[in-house]
């Protein structure tokens, strides 16, 4: 666990709601009903903040499904929890290099504006692939292709400055780690969008 990189996102948890534009929404709504989410899915959320997309992962979901936030800044769950007071959304306060969920148990994992920020990116490939089932996907989302995103984090200093995504080749070693196929990455301007399919 990075201290330093927790506490700067607990000072952000208060105000971080407010970070969104309505065309994010659009774009993060184009892109998970891209997904094929399957009524009944159990859903990871790595890194989930302030549950930006639990309504939207809940509608796909519906009653008989599950969403899972998990995020290492008790003050980001103790908000996303006052955002989504629902039934079938859970919020856990944990650590994504040591996710405190049942192995093979999930059919997704989704990872929105946290992969970068993930320290050890390997280890998480690891959990998320050991909590999905056979044939789970992971969706790992920016909403800005990698050369912007290292040049924001160097704008935004502090223990962020040098968040940064693998390079393709990396990346795919790091999906290849984790026993994932069929790996698609697209690292554009205003999109980083990788996923892959549990083996
Ligand atoms: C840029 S924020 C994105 C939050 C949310 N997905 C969103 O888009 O609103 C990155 C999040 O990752 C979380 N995070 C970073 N490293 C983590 C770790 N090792 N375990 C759990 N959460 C982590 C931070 O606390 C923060 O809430």
């Amino acid at each position: 666990m990075d201290k330093l990189r927790k506490k700067y996102f607990e000072a952000c948890a208060d105000e971080w709601d407010k970070s969104f534009t309505a065309e994010d929404y659009e774009i993060l709504s184009f892109l998970i009903d891209s997904f094929n989410i399957s009524k009944k899915a159990k859903i990871a959320d790595l890194g989930c903040g302030t549950g930006i997309m639990f309504d939207m992962l809940r509608r796909k979901v519906g009653s008989d499904g599950m969403i899972v936030g998990v995020d290492f800044s008790g003050r980001m769950v103790k908000k996303a929890r006052q955002n989504f007071p629902f039934d079938n959304v859970y919020e856990v306060d944990g650590d994504v290099e040591d996710l405190p969920l049942q192995s093979g148990s999930f059919d997704m994992a989704i990872s929105f504006a946290a992969f970068a920020h993930f320290t050890n990116q390997k280890k998480v490939m690891e959990e998320a692939s050991r909590i999905l089932k056979q044939g789970g996907k992971f969706h790992i989302i920016h909403l800005s292709g990698s050369k912007e995103l290292v040049e924001f984090h160097q704008q935004v200093g502090g223990p962020v400055a040098q968040d940064h995504l693998p390079a393709d080749a990396d990346m795919m070693k790091l999906f290849e780690h984790g026993h994932f196929l069929d790996v698609k990455i697209q690292d554009h301007p205003g999109l980083y969008l990788a996923s892959a399919t549990k083996g």
